[in-house]
This record gives structure tokens, C-alpha cells and sequence, in this order.
């Protein structure tokens, strides 16, 4: 049961206030849950092992000089998430149907970025900022709703490439590359590494980076020279920078070999007592895995469906008792319509379930499905 208020950043925020019947807010009560609980925070949470771990490899290589943060509240305007960072007015990821909307000016952070434009105003010039970040999206063993970033933020002054023969976009480039190729290789020793260019809306030039890992390629990190006009904005247009933004469950997953993105939440101590302080990458031990079980869900859709719609569904009923929804079937009548197939695979990490409980679930997908989404069971 969600409480009905919490404590962020040391500022009370009721849940009224976040989970509201409204048609500008779409955030459940599920996602109201799990805000506060500061995973990242915990130094006996592979997380916050995790982010210390980074937090070293900083502290050795540039002794105080970057500055750390890991309570920002969670609950930003879209000013701060979208367009202080640039992010266009058409872009997918200020849709309803990717991001946590509390009103129309207001969202759950969907990456620590938020936060650049904000940090830098205050005149911090060497950051990190850690915190959940929050993704309506499809459910695997890799995705979850809410999940954790850092974010890293590093400007430098003319004094600093001038001395250089480098123009200050490359010379923030090259800074970037061997920092974060450090970072690489204190997270997981002596491994392979390539740029691949990419594309962030806040950075130009983007890449991201990667590594060989368990044989095969494996991404690590978002990162770029910050956009010239995100420091102009913010009080900073003699200087350059670079930033980057890595998902810490997508590491400590394989750092930890943590084989379900679930785990991260459980309270069972089968799981928590395995990790502790400062011990980076001790490989987590499964404990006896329950069997999963299918079940399969046929509709016809309309235009207004989405797989993340249907997530959010059967979230809502079944929590971390899913571990997957998979589209298996889907094609199109004659008459136009167009039919599709979900497998929910419904398996706890703690304990086996009933065949009553597990019907019981079904029974209320269905119900609801049918309901909120507006579609017609076949
Ligand atoms: N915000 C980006 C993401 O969530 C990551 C990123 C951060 C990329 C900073 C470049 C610079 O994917």
C-alpha cells in the first residue's frame, strides 16, 4: 500500500499531489510506491555500492573537484527536463505515453539531465547527480518503471584549452573520452572499449560507449560536448563541457550478475544479505528460481492503444509478480481490424504461486484491460 505522503530532499510531497484524476496526470498509484525509496542511497544496495564505486573513481583522479548530489527531488517541470536540455517540441520522449505527466507542466524526471541547466545557473562547474528517473515503458527482465542515473558534468575555461592545440569542442572531446574510458576500465578492469556516435538533443558531438563484455558488445554510457547554447543560458559562455548519463541498473546487472531487474526492489533477504559496503562486484548467488507461469490475453485494438497503456494495466494488478509481456500474435482482418496477442509470464522472485492467485490476476488483466483500454477481448 503506497503511503500517503513522503519525505524528498527533505520537502514532504503528499501523494495528492503527485497521483491525481486528472486527465493531465497519468502517474498510478504503483509509481507513487516506489518514489522515496532511494535505492541508490543505500550503501548495502548494489546501487549505492554501485554509485560509490563511481564516486572513487572521481575522487582519486580529480580530488575534490566534483561536486555530488543525490536527493534532487524526482518531481521537476518540463522546463527543466525537456527544454532547458533542448529537447524538441516534437519529441517522442515528452509523449504521455513515455513520460510520467503529474500536470501538464510537471513530470517525474525521465533522466538525470534534468538537472544540468539548473546546477549550473547555481554555479557549479564539476558534478554528479545521482536519482530514480521514471520511463512508462514495456515490461522484461531488463526494464522497469523506475530506475537509477548519474549524471556527470564537466566545464572547463578558456585558460584550460588554450594552453592546448585543440579548439575547445575537441579538446572537451578528447577530456571526455579518456575520463569516461578510465571510468570503464575501474568498473570492469582490463576490457575492450569503442565510440559509437550517437545522438542526444543536449550534446553534439554524441556517443555512446562500449564495451566487450561476456562476448558481446554492451553499452555503457550516453555522453557528448554539452550544446554551446545550454552554457549560454545558464551563465556560461566563455566556457565548454562534456556530460554524460549512465543507467545504473543496466551495470550493476552485469557487474553483479543480478539476473532480473526486479531484484533491485526486493526486501527478501536472500537477496539484500548478499551485498554490502564497498563491495564492488561480488557475483550474486540465485536462489532457488520459481517456476514462471503464461497466460495469454487476444484483443482487437484502436488507435488509441499502446503497449505501454497495456504495461501500465497489468502493472497496476499483478507489481513485480510480472516479468514479461511479450507480443505474440498480431495481424489484421479483412474488415480492417487488427487483433494482438500478449503472453504475461506471472513469476515472483520470493515464493511459488497459486494457480488461484495467478487466475485471480488474469481474471482482473482481463476485466481491466478490457475497461481502461477501451479494446474488445476476443
Ligand atoms: N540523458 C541521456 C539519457 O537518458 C544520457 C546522456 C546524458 C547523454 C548526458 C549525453 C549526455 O539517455
Amino acid at each position: 500500500v503506497a503511503s500517503s505522503a513522503l519525505e524528498l530532499g527533505g520537502i514532504k510531497i503528499a501523494k495528492d499531489d503527485v497521483v491525481k484524476d486528472d486527465p493531465t496526470n497519468n502517474v498510478p498509484d504503483t509509481i507513487f510506491s516506489k518514489m522515496g525509496m532511494q535505492l541508490h542511497r543505500r550503501n548495502n544496495h548494489p546501487l549505492g555500492i554501485l554509485k560509490n564505486g563511481i564516486y572513487e573513481y572521481f575522487d582519486t583522479n580529480y580530488p575534490n573537484l566534483f561536486d555530488k548530489f543525490d536527493d534532487l527531488c524526482p518531481i521537476v517541470s518540463v522546463k527543466q527536463n525537456f527544454d532547458d536540455v533542448l529537447v524538441p517540441a516534437d519529441h517522442v520522449s515528452r509523449s504521455y505515453n513515455d513520460t510520467y505527466y503529474v500536470d501538464a507542466k510537471t513530470v517525474l524526471r525521465c533522466h538525470t539531465s534534468a538537472h544540468q541547466a539548473e546546477l549550473l545557473r547555481r554555479g557549479h562547474t564539476h558534478f554528479l547527480v545521482t536519482g530514480d528517473v521514471y520511463r512508462r515503458d514495456s515490461i522484461d527482465s531488463t526494464h522497469y518503471p523506475v530506475f537509477h542515473q548519474m549524471e556527470g558534468v564537466c566545464v572547463f575555461t578558456p585558460d584550460n584549452w588554450q594552453a592546448s592545440s585543440l579548439d575547445p569542442t575537441a579538446y572537451a572531446a578528447e577530456d571526455l573520452k579518456k575520463s569516461l574510458e578510465g571510468l570503464a576500465r575501474h568498473l570492469f578492469g582490463a576490457v575492450e572499449m569503442r565510440w559509437i556516435d550517437a545522438y542526444f538533443p543536449f550534446t553534439n558531438p554524441s556517443y555512446e560507449l562500449e564495451i566487450y563484455f561476456k562476448e558481446k558488445w554492451m553499452e555503457v554510457l550516453g555522453c557528448g560536448v554539452m550544446e554551446q547554447e545550454i552554457l549560454k543560458c545558464n551563465g556560461r559562455s566563455d566556457s565548454v563541457a562534456w556530460a554524460f548519463g549512465l543507467g545504473l541498473e543496466r551495470l550493476a546487472m552485469v557487474l553483479f550478475d543480478i539476473p532480473d531487474i526486479r531484484l533491485f526492489w526486493t526486501n527478501d533477504e536472500r537477496f539484500t544479505s548478499q551485498f554490502s559496503e564497498g563491495q564492488m562486484g561480488v557475483k550474486f548467488k540465485p536462489f532457488s528460481k520459481y517456476p514462471p507461469c503464461y497466460k495469454d490475453i487476444s484483443f482487437w485494438i484502436n488507435e488509441s492503444f499502446t503497449e505501454n497503456n497495456l504495461c501500465e494495466v497489468v502493472r497496476g494488478i499483478a507489481g513485480d509478480l510480472v516479468e514479461e509481456v511479450v507480443l505474440i500474435d498480431n495481424f489484421t482482418n479483412k474488415k480492417g481490424l487488427t487483433s494482438h496477442c500478449y503472453r504475461i509470464a506471472y513469476r515472483s522472485m520470493e515464493r511459488s504461486l497459486t494457480d488461484e492467485e495467478i487466475n485471480n490476476l488474469q481474471w482482473n488483466v482481463r476485466e481491466q484491460v478490457q475497461e481502461k483500454l477501451n479494446v474488445v477481448l476476443r
